[in-house]
C-alpha cells in the first residue's frame, strides 16, 4: 500500500468522519479527479462528473462492488447494487413494483403506528436518546414488516440487523460476529421464502421473491443479497436522514414549524434540502471497464472510482451558497438517491418515513433540545448519528 503523508482527502480518515466538507471543497476546485494513494482509489467530486459517471454504467461498473476493502460484496449474491445488467435489471423488477410511489402509500399506517409506538415508549421520560430509541428503530421496523418478517421475530431480527451493520471505529471490515449474524439472518430469510414456494404467496417482499423463484426469474441463493441490501439500504440511510433532522431541531438550527408544513411533517422540498446538505450515503464506488480520460488523467480499466454524492451536492456550479441549509431552496437535483440504473428503489418509502416519522415526533414532543454531545455513526460511507441525547421540555 502506498502512503501519502498529507492526502487532500481520505474517505476513511477521522477527519472525513468528523467533517468531510472542507476536503470536498478542495477536491472540487483543485483536484476534480484525485488519487487517494492509501486505498488506490480515484475520487470524483464535481456534480456533473458524478452524474455522468453514474449514468454510464457500461464504463463505470458496479459488478466489482461499490465499497472499499473487505466491505466489498459483503451482501453476496442477489445484491442489485453490486450487479450490472442484465442480471441487475431482472432482479430489480422483482422488487420495484412494491416500492413504487402509488403502492408505498399503503404502508403509511404501518409507519405511523410504528412511530407512535416507539414514541410512546419514551414519552414520559425526561431524557431520551432519540437516535437509539427512534431514528434507528423506525426504518428497520418498517422495512422488516414490508419484507414479511413475522411479528414474533421482529425483535431478534432487528437486534441482529443493527449489530450486523454496526462498524465500530478502527474496524476495516465486517467483524467475525457480523459474518455469524449474516449467516443466521440469511438462513431465516431463506426459510421464510422457501415456506411459500409453490403455494399462496404472502403480500410482502418474501412473497414476491417466492413467486419469482417459482417463475424461474430468481435463484434461491439470491434471496441473501437482495434481502440484506434492503435491510442495509432501508435502514442506515433513512436513519441518517431522520437523525440529521432531529439534530437540527435539537440544536435550534431549524424550528418545528419549519419542519411541519406537509400534514404535520416535512415537505418534499425540505426533505430534499436536508438530503442535499448532508447526503446520508456520502459516496459509493464504481470500477472502470475500459480506459477513461477525465480532467486530463487517463485511468486504466479496473480503476476504482468513488462517486462522492455529498460533494456533488455542495458544488457551487449547481447550487448557490451550497454550504448553507436553505429550507426554501429547490434542492431536488441533489444526488443523494444516486442516478441512472441504480437510482434508489426506496426513495418513496424514505420520504414517507421521514414525513410521517418527523411529523409524529413533532406532534408528541414539540419541544426538545440536545443534552451532551451527539455521537456520529461509525461508518465511512453513511453520515449520521449513533447517539443524540435529548432533554424533553414540557
Ligand atoms: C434517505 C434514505 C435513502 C437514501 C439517501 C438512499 C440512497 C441510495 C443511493 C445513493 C443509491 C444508489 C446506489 C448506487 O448507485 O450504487 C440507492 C440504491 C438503493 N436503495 Fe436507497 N436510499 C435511501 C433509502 C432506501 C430505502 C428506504 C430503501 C428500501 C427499500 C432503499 C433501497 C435501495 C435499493 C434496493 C437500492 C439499489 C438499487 C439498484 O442498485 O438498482 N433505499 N439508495
Amino acid at each position: 500500500m502506498i502512503e501519502d503523508p498529507d492526502p487532500v482527502y481520505d474517505p476513511v480518515s477521522e477527519e472525513s468522519h468528523e467533517n468531510p466538507y472542507p476536503s470536498y471543497g478542495r477536491l472540487r476546485e483543485e483536484f476534480p479527479l484525485y488519487h487517494v494513494a492509501r486505498h488506490d482509489v480515484w475520487a470524483l467530486s464535481r456534480y456533473t462528473d458524478i452524474k455522468e459517471g453514474l449514468r454510464d454504467w457500461e464504463t463505470f461498473s458496479s459488478a466489482k462492488g461499490v465499497e472499499l476493502g473487505s466491505y466489498v460484496q459483503f451482501f453476496g449474491p442477489g445484491s442489485i447494487q453490486e450487479l450490472d445488467p442484465p442480471r441487475h435489471d431482472v432482479l430489480r423488477k422483482v422488487l420495484a413494483p412494491r416500492f413504487l410511489n402509488k403502492n408505498i402509500k399503503s404502508y403509511e399506517e404501518i409507519v405511523r403506528t410504528t412511530a407512535r409506538h416507539l414514541i410512546g415508549e419514551f414519552l414520559e421520560q425526561e431524557h431520551v436518546d432519540l437516535a437509539t430509541e427512534f431514528t434507528q428503530k423506525l426504518p428497520i421496523a418498517t422495512i422488516f414488516r414490508i419484507l414479511g418478517i413475522p411479528e414474533s421475530d421482529l425483535n431478534w431480527t432487528t437486534q441482529a440487523g443493527l449489530q450486523m451493520l454496526s462498524r465500530p471505529p478502527g474496524e476495516s471490515g465486517p467483524s467475525p460476529r457480523a459474518y455469524e449474524l449474516r449467516a443466521e439472518l440469511v438462513a431465516f430469510f431463506e426459510s421464510l421464502v422457501q415456506g411459500q414456494r409453490g403455494g399462496a404467496y404472502s403480500d410482502d417482499v418474501f412473497g414476491d421473491m417466492a413467486r419469482a423463484i417459482d417463475g424461474g426469474t430468481m435463484d434461491l441463493e439470491e434471496v441473501q443479497g437482495l434481502t440484506l441490501l434492503l435491510v442495509a439500504a432501508g435502514m442506515e440511510t433513512t436513519t441518517s436522514l431522520l437523525g440529521n433532522m432531529v439534530h437540527a431541531l435539537g440544536t435550534g438550527q431549524v424550528t418545528g414549524e419549519e419542519l411541519s408544513s406537509d400534514h404535520g411533517g416535512p415537505s418534499s422540498t425540505v426533505i430534499d434540502e436536508f438530503l442535499r446538505f448532508d447526503a446520508p450515503a456520502q459516496w459509493l464506488a464504481r470500477v472502470t471497464t475500459r480506459e477513461v480520460t477525465l480532467h486530463g488523467i487517463t485511468l486504466p480499466p479496473d480503476s476504482r472510482v468513488l462517486m462522492i454524492f455529498a460533494s456533488g451536492n455542495r458544488d457551487p456550479r449547481v447550487f448557490d451558497n451550497p454550504d448553507e441549509l436553505v429550507l426554501s431552496r429547490d434542492g431536488s437535483r441533489n444526488l443523494a438517491f444516486g442516478e441512472g440504473i441504480h437510482f434508489c428503489v426506496g426513495m418513496p418509502l424514505a420520504r414517507l418515513e421521514t414525513r410521517v416519522g418527523i411529523g409524529e415526533l413533532l406532534s408528541a414532543l414539540p419541544n426538545f433540545e440536545l443534552t451532551g454531545s451527539p455521537v456520529r455513526y461509525p461508518s465511512h460511507v453513511i453520515r449520521g448519528f449513533e447517539s443524540i441525547p435529548t432533554l424533553i421540555r414540557r
